[in-house]
């Protein structure tokens, strides 16, 4: 149920004087919008990455040999960069990302850029781009990090050469959903991560095998997938693209990310402004009966944002939420999340950029 058309409609554009590109940001979704520069920087095997520049973009070249083509050696990341009312541009938690591609790196045996060059490439590749980062309220400019073994390989070995490259795109809902509750279709065939896997990490591997759950759902009407763990099958994990949180009686849980749940950089934030503004969470497995029995859930993603969940439907029951009235803890923290992002709330942490 994304709106991801392959190029977004929006893109009959003008440039304007005022700062941003004239699109139509009201037809903005979650679609491809090429924007004017991307970063890139390469180094081998036995190297660490220098120093990378800004370039068009456009396509690359790559060896039909290239470790990633073949074996899959490739990670991805997602950030957003906003414009605020005042004119300020900014980006939330990019050290996150960073050590989370850093941690990636290590598990599928690629040389990562070190925080500060994650930082300053995402920031020269936003800045770059910045005619394409909406007006506020409108959306923001997704960038997608991309870490990939370039190099040719024959044999399953890693690859010699690494590409870090960021592209950019201005997004606005994931879900045609818009900020609508979701309907979940809880999958019990197709597992997203087991045991010692790459589940925890933002591998790209982790993703084509969810097309086909995901297309399934979609076709009988459901906004995406919710995925079981693959031992028991009795416990949430995440969503296809988010990661997910259930309510009852005020207590806000969600599953723990102990190697098969992506450690969502909005998660992690929303469990941290949770905490400090005296609401009890828990980091637990939760199993699916308390998922049906709970007063509310909701889902979490850089993409995804926050968004309420209406349904859930398991085993061919489903339950309702009354999710969307203007108390809900989905609505509440998504307050306190959004006021730090743009400047209504004081970043007392240091997480904008
Ligand atoms: C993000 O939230 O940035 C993600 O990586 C989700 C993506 C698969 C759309």
């Amino acid at each position: 149920a994304a709106t991801s058309s392959p190029i977004s409609s929006a893109l009959s554009h003008a440039r304007s004087e005022n700062g941003y590109t004239e699109i139509d940001w009201d037809k903005l979704g979650f679609g491809l919008t090429p924007t004017d520069y991307m970063y890139v920087m390469k180094c081998s095997r036995d190297e660490e990455f220098t120093e990378g520049q800004l370039i068009p973009y456009g396509n690359i070249e790559l060896s039909p040999a290239a470790c990633v083509l073949n074996y899959g050696q490739g990670l991805f990341e997602g950030l957003k960069a906003m414009r605020r009312e005042n004119g300020k541009l900014v980006l939330f938690r990019a050290d996150q990302n960073a050590l989370r591609m850093r941690i990636g790196a290590e598990r599928v045996c690629m040389p990562s850029p070190s925080v500060d060059q994650f930082i300053d490439a995402v920031k020269q590749t936003a800045l770059a781009n910045k005619r394409w980062i909406p007006p506020p309220g409108k959306g923001s400019l997704y960038l997608r990090p991309l870490l990939l073994g370039t190099g040719a390989v024959l044999g399953v070995a890693p690859a010699p050469e690494y590409t870090f490259l960021i592209y950019a795109s201005p997004v606005r809902n994931y879900f045609k959903e818009g900020n609508a509750a979701l309907n979940l279709y809880v999958e019990d065939q197709f597992d997203r991560a087991s045991r010692g896997g790459a589940g925890g990490v933002k591998s790209i591997t982790n993703y084509a095998p969810g097309l086909k759950p995901l297309e399934r759902a979609k076709k009988n009407g459901y906004s995406d997938v919710l995925y079981l763990d693959s031992e028991s099958g009795k416990y949430i994990e995440e969503v296809s693209t988010c990661n997910i949180f259930v309510v009852k009686d005020s207590i806000i849980s969600t599953p723990p990310t102990k190697g098969t749940i992506l450690p969502g950089v909005t998660r992690k934030s929303i469990v941290e402004i949770a905490l400090e503004n005296g609401f009890k969470v828990e980091e637990r497995q939760i199993a699916v009966e308390e998922l049906l029995e709970a007063d509310e859930a909701f889902c979490t993603g850089t993409a995804v944002v926050m968004v309420p969940v209406g349904s859930v439907t398991y085993k061919g029951k489903r339950v309702d939420y009354q999710a969307t009235n203007a108390n809900s803890m989905c609505k509440r923290l998504m307050s306190l999340y959004s006021g730090i992002q743009n400047g209504l709330i004081e970043d007392k942490k240091g997480w904008i950029i």
